[in-house]
């Protein structure tokens, strides 16, 4: 697939500015995906993922972790993906910087997640700049996995991450939900756009395979979300991810110091 494939049309721009969000069903190619999926059972087997949190919850203690997600070879193709690359500087400019990965293999007992946004700005002021998440569902979503659900429009208000999360998983007026996405499908949001986790109720089904990826529009200042987040920007560049073309991608000079959520 060539980058000139991949020029958005003028209406999918126009979507996400207004409503945040663009599906790309079949995003990937069936062969990265077979490999995601090894790699994450990995991740999630070996404990190589509980340990990564546990780094991040605690970096005194347990320091840096053994592994990174994109140190992987799949993971680390999906990150600087060319045509993902391609359709984020058509929404973002050319010039943005990677933020973060987590790859995880979802049981189908897991509870849902309240309605939120990612976006990462402390505390919570404007929305000049631009931060997406690429939401990558390996196997897609389908009767048997957990529903994304977003909140059209939701992206411009300035509002913290948690302001809807009394409303827990429920169905909100206006609210557009995906039940059914096929294997290989990409959901990018804005990363102010609030959604949520809907679980099955009776929480039987199978495993969700779901990977997500985030990258900030550069111009600006970024609260870091991992204490070690230095060394991962510095593996990235080892591995050249992306290549010469995304010359910001793990540049540590669009960073804010860490600091812990509070
Ligand atoms: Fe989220």
């Amino acid at each position: 697939m060539s980058a000139a494939q991949l020029v958005l049309p003028e209406s999918d721009l126009r979507n996400f500015a207004e409503l945040g969000f663009l599906v790309f069903p079949s995003f990937l190619p069936d062969d990265l995906v077979s490999q995601l999926r090894l790699e994450t059972d990995k991740w999630v087997d070996a404990g190589l993922r509980a340990q990564s949190i546990a780094c991040a919850v605690d970096p005194e203690a347990n320091g840096v972790p053994d592994l990174l997600e994109f140190e992987m070879d799949a993971h680390g193709e999906l990150l600087a993906y060319p045509p993902l690359m391609d359709v984020l500087a058509q929404l973002m400019g050319p010039s943005f910087v990677f933020h973060h990965m987590h790859s995880d293999r979802q049981a189908p007992d897991l509870p849902g997640k309240a309605w939120h946004h990612d976006y990462e700005q402390s505390p919570q002021g404007e929305r000049k700049f631009a931060m997406v998440h690429a939401l990558h569902y390996l196997d897609g979503l389908d009767k048997e996995t957990s529903a994304l659900a977003v909140l059209p429009g939701s992206h411009r208000e300035v509002a913290e991450k948690l302001s809807r999360a009394h409303l827990a998983e429920n169905v909100l007026p206006g609210e557009v939900a995906f039940g059914e996405l096929p294997p290989g499908s990409t959901v990018l949001l804005h990363s102010a756009l609030f959604h949520t986790r809907r679980a099955r109720p009776d929480g039987v089904g199978k495993n969700r395979y779901f990977l997500d990826v985030s990258y900030c529009q550069t111009g600006t200042h970024w609260p870091p979300v991992k204490p070690y987040w230095r060394h991962m920007l510095r593996r990235g560049r080892e591995l050249g991810l992306g290549g010469d073309k995304w010359a910001e991608l793990f540049s540590e000079e669009h960073f804010l110091e860490y600091r812990p959520s509070s």
